[in-house]
């Protein structure tokens, strides 16, 4: 199972890229302005900037609304670096803008997917990546992993290439259900990255070993 990290902060970029086990990034408008991001040249210049560090998939989000804009803004976010992936909105307009880029060899990542049916549109017509957000649908009392499972069925099915990140991810349990399901990425924040590392029965044990190696005479 791949892990991404779902952020545009670079200090968290690099703290999880340390640990060895990173295999992408996803970003959004909302984590781009969140790290203070004005205009559309700093944000290029962000997304390059995380590509060089990670050099692996990064995703970008295209913020137009006809497939006519969104395919000119994915040609040029494409052409920023060649790890980036391009964010594209479940929309009539978003899957049309797909296809081209599919066409053109753009690599895309279907946002906003919140059913299975969405998820098996964008595989259709091309997607690289579909994005089921867990967590806004259990924020409505949907089960956003019981979507997850149905579009990991639906894609073995036919045999699709498009891989499943499963997003919006609020806990390990998320990412431990993912993991069952068979998806083939998780993107994390980083804080649930720190949680998935941590237990309290490892903290416990490495203090008692470390205690007890102060008895042993260091000769
Ligand atoms: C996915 O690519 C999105 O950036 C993200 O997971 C959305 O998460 P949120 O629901 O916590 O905003």
């Amino acid at each position: 199972m791949k892990f991404f990290i779902d952020t545009a902060n670079l200090d968290e970029i690099q703290k999880a890229h340390a640990l060895g086990v990173l295999d992408g990034v996803t970003t959004n408008p909302s984590l781009i302005a969140k790290e203070g991001i004005r205009h559309r040249e700093a944000f290029r210049a962000h997304i390059k900037k995380i590509c060089e560090m990670v050099q692996a998939p990064v995703s970008a989000e295209a913020v137009s609304t006809t497939a006519e804009d969104l395919i000119a803004e994915a040609r040029e976010l494409a052409a920023i670096d060649d790890h980036v992936v391009v964010k594209i909105p479940m929309t009539e307009e978003g899957l049309k803008a797909v296809k081209v880029c599919a066409d053109e060899g753009i690599k895309t990542n279907v946002t906003l997917v919140f059913s299975p049916l969405q998820a098996l549109l964008a595989a259709k017509a091309g997607a690289t990546y579909v994005s089921p957000f867990v967590g806004r649908l259990d924020d409505i009392a949907a089960s956003g992993m019981q979507i997850v499972s149905q579009i990991v069925d639906i894609f073995s099915n036919y045999l699709f290439d498009t891989e499943i990140i499963v997003a919006s991810i609020r806990h390990p349990m998320h990412v431990l259900e993912a993991a069952r399901m068979g998806a083939d990425i998780a993107t994390i924040p980083y804080a649930v990255i720190a949680q998935l590392v941590r237990h309290p029965l490892t903290d416990v044990g490495l203090e008692k070993f470390l205690k007890d190696w102060e008895k042993v005479e260091k000769i």
